[in-house]
């Protein structure tokens, strides 16, 4: 029988409808189980988050012929700071990796690179690599990369109200002019549209402290597939998946 991942570029895109023609604009990812991938094989953790990168890269290719324009991948949240020392910083290793040896690439296939997640306390040469990255790709437009990195939702939401707090105190906003818009504008996604589609892998069924704003009408999606062994063909079946929803939105039925 065959198998999702042996179908051809044409099948694929056949399998997930017309490219772009209904969407998702947006797919946010938790790539999950690159631990486990890694134990089932007698590996090191760390193995696995090295091959969840590679899977980072076919993700990344296979997103804009899928018609996606925006991207956000969950790399490290504010709560993956517990992880024993060790393996946080072979992940920040093999993102500074990625980050530098990938650059050039993205920027060639038209990537914009954005980092979402607090800067600060960052390991110091994590922060110059992500600000070189995002300035070189500056100008990119075919699809916004958004890595999450030193991200939780709570914190980030949290931030939005403080800063809107010191405007107010500052005399700048009235209290009553902040509208979900305007809060949105203080958000680390300011000016990019909402999550259509949630992905996460590995057969867990939470958010993980993800995106808790953004995420409020999103469609979501969950797969027993471990991060590493996620391919092109996987992320088409979730595309496929989400354009047989109906997103109401609050309304009603709206097929004619
Ligand atoms: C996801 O894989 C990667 C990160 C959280 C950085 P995990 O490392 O959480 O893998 P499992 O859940 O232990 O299998
Ligand atoms: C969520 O995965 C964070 C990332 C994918 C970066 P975790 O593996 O850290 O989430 P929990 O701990 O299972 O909720
Ligand atoms: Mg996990």
């Amino acid at each position: 029988m065959q198998g999702v991942n042996d179908l051809k570029q044409g099948e694929r895109q056949e399998l997930a409808g017309r490219q772009g023609e209904r969407g998702p604009e947006h797919v946010a990812i938790i790539m999950d189980g690159n631990g486990r991938w890694a134990e089932a094989r007698g590996l090191p953790r760390i193995m696995g988050h090295r091959a969840g990168m590679e899977a980072v890269r076919r993700v990344v290719r296979a997103a804009p012929s899928l018609g996606i324009k925006y991207l956000t991948l969950f790399a490290f949240s504010t709560e993956n700071w517990r992880r024993p020392r060790l393996e946080v910083e072979g992940l920040f290793a093999l993102l500074r990796e990625y980050v530098e040896k990938e650059t050039d690439d993205l920027k060639a296939h038209g990537v914009r690179v954005r980092f979402l997640g607090e800067r600060e306390n960052l390991p110091q040469t994590a922060g110059k690599v992500i600000e070189r990255c995002e300035a070189e790709t500056e100008g990119c437009t075919r699809l916004t990369l958004n890595i999450a990195l030193n991200y939780g939702g709570r914190a980030e939401i949290v931030r939005a109200a403080r800063a809107l707090a010191f405007r107010a105190a500052g005399g700048e906003l009235e209290p009553n002019d902040i509208t979900a818009e305007v809060f949105a504008g203080e958000l680390f996604t300011r000016g990019m549209p909402d999550p259509d589609l949630l992905i996460r892998t590995s057969g867990e069924m939470r958010l993980s402290n993800f995106l808790l704003w953004q995420l409020a009408y999103t469609e979501l999606y969950f797969t027993d597939v471990l991060w590493p062994d996620f391919t092109q063909d996987h992320l088409a079946q979730a595309v496929a998946a989400y354009r047989k929803r109906e997103r109401r939105f609050g309304g009603v039925h709206n097929r004619g």
